[in-house]
Protein backbone atom coordinates (compact mmCIF):
# COMPACT_ATOMS: atom_id res chain seq x y z
CA UNK A 1 0.00 0.00 0.00
CA UNK A 2 1.36 3.51 -0.65
CA UNK A 3 1.12 5.75 1.66
CA UNK A 4 1.70 9.68 1.70
CA UNK A 5 2.03 11.26 5.20
CA UNK A 6 2.27 14.60 3.69
CA UNK A 7 -0.28 14.56 1.02
CA UNK A 8 1.07 16.81 -1.85
CA UNK A 9 1.85 20.17 -0.30
CA UNK A 10 0.02 22.78 -1.59
CA UNK A 11 2.79 25.73 -2.00
CA UNK A 12 0.95 29.36 -1.33
CA UNK A 13 2.52 32.21 -3.41
CA UNK A 14 4.68 32.96 0.01
CA UNK A 15 7.72 31.71 -0.07
CA UNK A 16 8.57 28.95 2.63
CA UNK A 17 10.91 31.22 4.37
CA UNK A 18 11.73 34.93 4.02
CA UNK A 19 14.27 36.81 6.14
CA UNK A 20 14.56 40.30 6.17
CA UNK A 21 17.20 42.82 7.18
CA UNK A 22 18.15 40.06 9.74
CA UNK A 23 20.61 41.18 12.01
CA UNK A 24 21.62 39.18 15.08
CA UNK A 25 24.23 40.19 17.62
CA UNK A 26 24.78 37.29 21.07
CA UNK A 27 24.53 38.76 24.14
CA UNK A 28 27.43 40.19 25.01
CA UNK A 29 29.18 40.39 21.41
CA UNK A 30 30.19 43.19 19.97
CA UNK A 31 30.44 41.61 16.48
CA UNK A 32 27.33 40.46 14.55
CA UNK A 33 26.81 36.36 13.87
CA UNK A 34 24.25 38.02 11.12
CA UNK A 35 24.59 41.53 9.40
CA UNK A 36 21.42 42.27 7.51
CA UNK A 37 20.58 39.18 6.15
CA UNK A 38 17.91 38.84 3.11
CA UNK A 39 16.78 35.75 0.92
CA UNK A 40 13.41 33.78 0.53
CA UNK A 41 12.99 30.65 -0.49
CA UNK A 42 10.06 29.25 -2.63
CA UNK A 43 8.26 25.99 -1.77
CA UNK A 44 9.69 22.98 -3.07
CA UNK A 45 13.31 24.01 -3.08
CA UNK A 46 16.38 23.06 -1.28
CA UNK A 47 19.15 25.68 -0.52
CA UNK A 48 22.64 24.87 -0.43
CA UNK A 49 24.02 27.03 2.34
CA UNK A 50 28.01 27.28 2.14
CA UNK A 51 30.59 29.20 3.88
CA UNK A 52 33.79 29.06 6.46
CA UNK A 53 33.65 28.10 10.06
CA UNK A 54 32.48 31.14 11.71
CA UNK A 55 30.30 32.97 8.73
CA UNK A 56 26.93 32.77 10.83
CA UNK A 57 25.84 29.38 9.02
CA UNK A 58 24.31 27.96 12.22
CA UNK A 59 22.96 31.02 13.90
CA UNK A 60 20.80 31.70 10.35
CA UNK A 61 19.37 28.53 11.02
CA UNK A 62 18.92 28.46 14.67
CA UNK A 63 17.17 32.12 13.58
CA UNK A 64 14.65 30.23 10.99
CA UNK A 65 13.76 27.71 13.74
CA UNK A 66 13.21 30.06 15.86
CA UNK A 67 15.76 29.43 18.68
CA UNK A 68 17.20 32.57 18.04
CA UNK A 69 16.15 35.20 19.88
CA UNK A 70 13.82 32.38 22.20
CA UNK A 71 16.56 30.84 23.39
CA UNK A 72 19.69 32.62 22.13
CA UNK A 73 19.12 36.11 23.51
CA UNK A 74 20.84 39.08 21.75
CA UNK A 75 19.91 41.94 19.96
CA UNK A 76 17.89 41.33 17.13
CA UNK A 77 16.47 43.54 13.88
CA UNK A 78 14.97 42.27 11.05
CA UNK A 79 12.40 39.68 10.88
CA UNK A 80 12.07 35.67 9.63
CA UNK A 81 8.60 34.76 8.59
CA UNK A 82 7.13 31.26 7.88
CA UNK A 83 4.77 31.08 5.25
CA UNK A 84 4.26 34.76 5.81
CA UNK A 85 3.70 34.74 9.56
CA UNK A 86 6.58 36.69 11.67
CA UNK A 87 8.17 33.96 13.63
CA UNK A 88 8.06 35.45 16.76
CA UNK A 89 4.73 35.50 17.00
CA UNK A 90 4.72 32.17 17.16
CA UNK A 91 5.13 29.39 19.88
CA UNK A 92 7.71 26.51 20.05
CA UNK A 93 4.71 24.21 19.06
CA UNK A 94 3.70 26.09 16.26
CA UNK A 95 6.85 26.20 14.75
CA UNK A 96 8.11 23.15 15.25
CA UNK A 97 4.98 22.11 12.52
CA UNK A 98 6.37 23.88 10.21
CA UNK A 99 10.05 23.53 10.26
CA UNK A 100 11.66 20.74 11.59
CA UNK A 101 15.71 20.85 12.65
CA UNK A 102 18.27 18.33 12.20
CA UNK A 103 21.38 18.44 14.56
CA UNK A 104 24.54 17.59 13.37
CA UNK A 105 24.98 15.26 16.10
CA UNK A 106 21.99 12.85 16.30
CA UNK A 107 22.84 12.01 20.03
CA UNK A 108 21.60 15.72 20.72
CA UNK A 109 18.24 14.96 19.15
CA UNK A 110 17.36 11.33 20.84
CA UNK A 111 15.87 11.50 24.04
CA UNK A 112 14.17 8.47 24.46
CA UNK A 113 15.22 4.31 24.96
CA UNK A 114 13.72 3.12 21.78
CA UNK A 115 13.36 4.09 17.94
CA UNK A 116 9.51 3.78 18.66
CA UNK A 117 9.74 6.09 21.81
CA UNK A 118 11.47 8.51 20.18
CA UNK A 119 9.58 8.99 17.63
CA UNK A 120 6.38 9.10 20.08
CA UNK A 121 8.53 11.91 22.07
CA UNK A 122 7.52 15.02 19.72
CA UNK A 123 4.10 14.33 19.34
CA UNK A 124 3.11 13.73 22.83
CA UNK A 125 4.97 17.01 23.48
CA UNK A 126 2.60 18.24 21.19
CA UNK A 127 -0.39 16.75 22.82
CA UNK A 128 -1.10 14.55 19.41
CA UNK A 129 -4.07 11.97 20.06
CA UNK A 130 -2.88 8.68 20.59
CA UNK A 131 -4.14 6.91 17.84
CA UNK A 132 -3.38 9.65 15.70
CA UNK A 133 0.67 9.35 16.74
CA UNK A 134 0.28 5.84 16.22
CA UNK A 135 -0.90 6.31 12.54
CA UNK A 136 1.86 8.94 11.76
CA UNK A 137 4.42 6.51 13.38
CA UNK A 138 4.24 3.97 11.13
CA UNK A 139 3.89 5.97 8.31
CA UNK A 140 7.44 7.46 8.62
CA UNK A 141 8.39 4.05 9.83
CA UNK A 142 7.43 2.27 6.31
CA UNK A 143 8.38 5.62 4.60
CA UNK A 144 11.72 5.33 5.97
CA UNK A 145 12.07 1.40 6.08
CA UNK A 146 12.90 1.45 9.67
CA UNK A 147 10.49 -1.45 10.56
CA UNK A 148 13.71 -3.69 10.97
CA UNK A 149 14.63 -1.12 14.07
CA UNK A 150 11.43 0.62 15.51
CA UNK A 151 11.84 -1.56 19.10
CA UNK A 152 15.62 -1.32 19.19
CA UNK A 153 16.99 0.20 22.04
CA UNK A 154 18.74 3.77 20.46
CA UNK A 155 22.53 2.98 21.86
CA UNK A 156 22.74 -0.21 19.91
CA UNK A 157 21.81 1.83 16.77
CA UNK A 158 24.67 3.06 14.06
CA UNK A 159 25.68 6.61 13.68
CA UNK A 160 23.80 6.68 10.92
CA UNK A 161 20.34 4.92 11.58
CA UNK A 162 20.39 7.33 14.38
CA UNK A 163 20.60 10.02 12.36
CA UNK A 164 17.84 8.46 10.33
CA UNK A 165 15.88 7.96 13.46
CA UNK A 166 16.63 11.63 14.39
CA UNK A 167 14.96 12.79 11.19
CA UNK A 168 12.08 10.33 11.48
CA UNK A 169 11.33 12.02 14.50
CA UNK A 170 10.88 15.49 12.99
CA UNK A 171 8.84 13.96 10.07
CA UNK A 172 6.10 13.11 11.82
CA UNK A 173 5.49 16.49 12.96
CA UNK A 174 4.88 16.84 8.94
CA UNK A 175 7.01 20.09 8.51
CA UNK A 176 6.79 21.73 5.02
CA UNK A 177 10.62 23.25 5.83
CA UNK A 178 13.84 20.56 6.99
CA UNK A 179 16.72 22.30 7.85
CA UNK A 180 19.81 20.43 8.07
CA UNK A 181 22.57 21.97 10.09
CA UNK A 182 25.90 19.27 8.58
CA UNK A 183 23.89 16.52 9.00
CA UNK A 184 26.23 14.03 7.36
CA UNK A 185 29.77 15.14 8.81
CA UNK A 186 29.43 12.12 11.01
CA UNK A 187 29.04 9.45 8.74
CA UNK A 188 30.46 7.87 5.65
CA UNK A 189 30.11 8.82 2.27
CA UNK A 190 27.60 6.19 1.73
CA UNK A 191 26.12 6.23 4.60
CA UNK A 192 25.98 10.25 4.13
CA UNK A 193 24.58 10.11 0.67
CA UNK A 194 21.77 7.83 1.62
CA UNK A 195 20.61 10.72 3.94
CA UNK A 196 20.94 13.43 1.12
CA UNK A 197 19.04 10.29 -1.14
CA UNK A 198 16.24 10.79 1.67
CA UNK A 199 16.19 14.73 1.70
CA UNK A 200 15.90 14.31 -2.19
CA UNK A 201 12.69 11.79 -2.05
CA UNK A 202 10.73 14.19 0.89
CA UNK A 203 11.22 17.11 -2.28
CA UNK A 204 10.47 14.93 -5.09
CA UNK A 205 7.93 12.69 -3.62
CA UNK A 206 5.96 15.49 -1.13
CA UNK A 207 6.94 18.89 -2.09
CA UNK A 208 9.19 19.33 1.10
CA UNK A 209 11.57 22.41 0.85
CA UNK A 210 14.86 22.06 2.64
CA UNK A 211 17.66 24.27 3.41
CA UNK A 212 20.89 22.54 4.38
CA UNK A 213 24.61 23.31 5.39
CA UNK A 214 26.90 20.58 3.87
CA UNK A 215 30.59 21.17 3.00
CA UNK A 216 31.14 18.19 1.22
CA UNK A 217 28.98 19.83 -1.82
CA UNK A 218 29.69 16.98 -3.93
CA UNK A 219 26.94 15.09 -1.68
CA UNK A 220 24.59 18.26 -2.08
CA UNK A 221 24.70 19.48 -5.88
CA UNK A 222 22.32 17.18 -6.87
CA UNK A 223 19.81 18.00 -4.70
CA UNK A 224 20.01 21.95 -4.26
CA UNK A 225 18.21 24.13 -6.55
CA UNK A 226 19.86 26.97 -4.78
CA UNK A 227 23.51 27.80 -3.28
CA UNK A 228 23.82 30.93 -1.11
CA UNK A 229 27.36 31.87 0.28
CA UNK A 230 27.75 33.97 3.51
CA UNK A 231 30.78 35.20 5.14
CA UNK A 232 30.99 37.74 8.02
CA UNK A 233 27.78 37.32 8.88
CA UNK A 234 26.51 38.63 5.57
CA UNK A 235 24.97 36.93 2.36
CA UNK A 236 27.26 37.38 -0.40
CA UNK A 237 25.81 35.16 -3.41
CA UNK A 238 22.50 33.68 -3.82
CA UNK A 239 22.07 31.61 -6.95
CA UNK A 240 20.84 28.98 -8.66
CA UNK A 241 23.16 26.01 -8.39
CA UNK A 242 24.69 25.88 -11.34
CA UNK A 243 24.86 30.08 -12.20
CA UNK A 244 26.94 29.60 -8.45
CA UNK A 245 29.17 27.21 -9.42
CA UNK A 246 30.18 29.59 -12.03
CA UNK A 247 31.32 32.19 -9.93
CA UNK A 248 34.40 32.00 -7.36
CA UNK A 249 32.94 29.92 -4.70
CA UNK A 250 36.91 29.37 -3.51
CA UNK A 251 37.31 33.21 -2.63
CA UNK A 252 35.18 32.18 -0.30
CA UNK A 253 37.06 29.32 1.07
CA UNK A 254 34.41 27.13 -0.15
CA UNK A 255 35.81 23.93 -1.73
CA UNK A 256 34.34 23.15 -5.59
CA UNK A 257 34.44 19.73 -6.20
CA UNK A 258 36.61 18.76 -8.68
CA UNK A 259 34.73 17.92 -11.61
CA UNK A 260 32.99 21.16 -11.20
CA UNK A 261 36.72 22.52 -11.58
CA UNK A 262 37.40 20.72 -14.63
CA UNK A 263 34.50 21.69 -16.91
CA UNK A 264 34.89 25.41 -15.69
CA UNK A 265 38.68 24.93 -17.44
CA UNK A 266 36.97 22.73 -20.23
CA UNK A 267 34.54 26.03 -20.79
CA UNK A 268 31.61 23.37 -20.86
CA UNK A 269 27.94 25.01 -20.63
CA UNK A 270 26.11 23.77 -19.14
CA UNK A 271 27.82 22.30 -16.30
CA UNK A 272 27.38 18.62 -14.96
CA UNK A 273 26.89 18.46 -11.39
CA UNK A 274 27.90 14.97 -11.24
CA UNK A 275 30.66 12.58 -12.21
CA UNK A 276 27.92 10.19 -13.81
CA UNK A 277 26.48 12.88 -15.89
CA UNK A 278 29.80 14.47 -17.02
CA UNK A 279 31.06 10.90 -18.35
CA UNK A 280 27.79 10.43 -19.99
CA UNK A 281 27.93 13.80 -21.78
CA UNK A 282 31.61 13.14 -22.91
CA UNK A 283 30.26 9.68 -24.35
CA UNK A 284 27.51 11.15 -25.72
CA UNK A 285 30.11 13.31 -27.71
N1 LIG B 1 25.99 30.56 21.50
C1 LIG B 1 26.82 31.51 21.05
N2 LIG B 1 27.16 32.57 21.83
C2 LIG B 1 27.99 33.55 21.39
N3 LIG B 1 28.52 33.58 20.15
C3 LIG B 1 28.21 32.54 19.33
C4 LIG B 1 27.35 31.47 19.73
N4 LIG B 1 27.23 30.61 18.70
C5 LIG B 1 27.97 31.12 17.70
N5 LIG B 1 28.56 32.28 18.07
C6 LIG B 1 29.42 33.13 17.22
O1 LIG B 1 28.65 33.57 16.11
C7 LIG B 1 29.43 33.55 14.92
C8 LIG B 1 28.78 32.65 13.89
O2 LIG B 1 28.84 31.32 14.37
P1 LIG B 1 28.04 30.12 13.69
O3 LIG B 1 28.11 28.97 14.64
O4 LIG B 1 26.70 30.60 13.28
O5 LIG B 1 28.95 29.86 12.40
P2 LIG B 1 28.96 28.63 11.37
O6 LIG B 1 29.03 29.23 10.01
O7 LIG B 1 27.82 27.71 11.67
O8 LIG B 1 30.35 27.90 11.70
P3 LIG B 1 30.75 26.34 11.54
O9 LIG B 1 30.96 26.09 10.06
O10 LIG B 1 32.02 26.23 12.33
O11 LIG B 1 29.64 25.50 12.12
C9 LIG B 1 30.84 33.09 15.33
O12 LIG B 1 31.62 34.23 15.53
C10 LIG B 1 30.59 32.36 16.63
O13 LIG B 1 31.71 32.43 17.47
MG1 LIG C 1 27.70 25.69 12.20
Amino acid sequence: MFINPFKKIKHSKLDVVEVKNLTFYYSGSSRPALENVNFGLAGGSVLLLVGVSGCGKTTLLRSIVGLVPKFYAGKYEGSVLLNGKNINEMDMPEISQYVGYLFQNPDNQLFSYTVERDLAFGLENLGVEKSEAIKRIDEIIQLLSLDGIRKKPIYELSDGQKQVVALAGILVLRPKLLVLDEPTSLLDPRTALSIINIVKMLKDKFGISAIIVEHRLELALEISDYIMVMAGGSVKMFDSTRQALRNRLQDYGVAVPPVISVQRELMCDPLELTVKDFVGRLHAR
